[in-house]
């Protein structure tokens, strides 16, 4: 029985130096991130949309967890399976620091999938158009990342948790995104306590506890 529910966002891995979506403005090869994580780019230039997921393997093999990362693992350690971690990230922080069984609803930059048998693996540091699926051999591999437009994943477990959870808790995410958006409302429609962590309050109003600040301040104090 799960009675924690906490969701991540990119504002928990901004201090470990990976970009945000929302903050960052940034534009990547002079494309808008939204504009290459999409099936329509990847159909359109594969390779383009490869090197972007390469730039963003490279970049994550280099940073490292933060104290929010390790402080939801302490959590983790103490309540075990009452407690699950879903995060929207594509990054292994929270796996580096410690936490297991992370379930990853965006998909993840370090796994790989095959776009004609759907076989999944470790994905290389380096992929590219012509790699071949090592289960069936068709040229359709790809990021096992949730592109806009995409299904999540493990949406059935998460809301098989938000049913019964007691609290839930938002952290480093903007709640610009359905369906990690409408957990909270989920979570409070059930009764749950709902925390928002965040560096700026999102104004959202199921949120009935906030903790304001840094993720590395905020969440070890939460
Ligand atoms: N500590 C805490 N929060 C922070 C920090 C920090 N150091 N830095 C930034 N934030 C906050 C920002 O203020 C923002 O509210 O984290 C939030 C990050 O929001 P987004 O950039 O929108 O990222 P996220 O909510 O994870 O986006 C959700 O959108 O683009 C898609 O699939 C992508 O998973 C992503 C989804």
């Amino acid at each position: 029985m799960v009675d924690l529910v906490v969701l991540t966002g990119a504002g928990i891995s901004a201090e470990s130096g990976l970009a945000t979506f929302r903050d960052a403005g940034g534009l990547w090869e002079g494309h808008r991130p939204e504009e290459v994580a999409t099936p329509e780019a990847f159909a359109r230039d594969a390779a383009l949309v490869h090197r972007f997921y390469n730039a963003r393997r490279a970049q994550a093999a280099e940073v490292k967890p933060n104290a929010a990362h390790a402080a939801l693992a302490a959590l983790q350690r103490e309540l075990g399976p009452r407690m699950l971690l879903v995060t929207q990230n594509v990054d292994g922080l929270h796996e580096a620091a410690g936490h297991e069984d992370v379930v990853h609803m965006h998909g993840a930059l370090n796994r790989a999938s095959c776009g004609a048998c759907d076989a999944r693996w470790e994905a290389p540091l380096v992929m590219a158009p012509e790699d071949e699926c090592a289960s069936c051999g068709a040229q359709e591999t790809r990021p096992d990342i949730v592109w806009f437009g995409e299904m999540p994943q493990h949406m059935e477990r998460i809301y098989a948790a938000l049913e019964g959870a007691s609290h839930f808790a938002a952290i480093g995410t903007s709640g610009q995104v359905y369906p990690a958006a409408g957990f909270v409302d989920l979570a409070a429609s059930k009764g749950a306590a709902c925390w928002e962590v965040i560096l700026a309050p999102s104004g959202n109003p199921w949120f009935e506890e906030i903790v304001t600040g840094p993720a590395t301040e905020a969440v070890p104090i939460w």
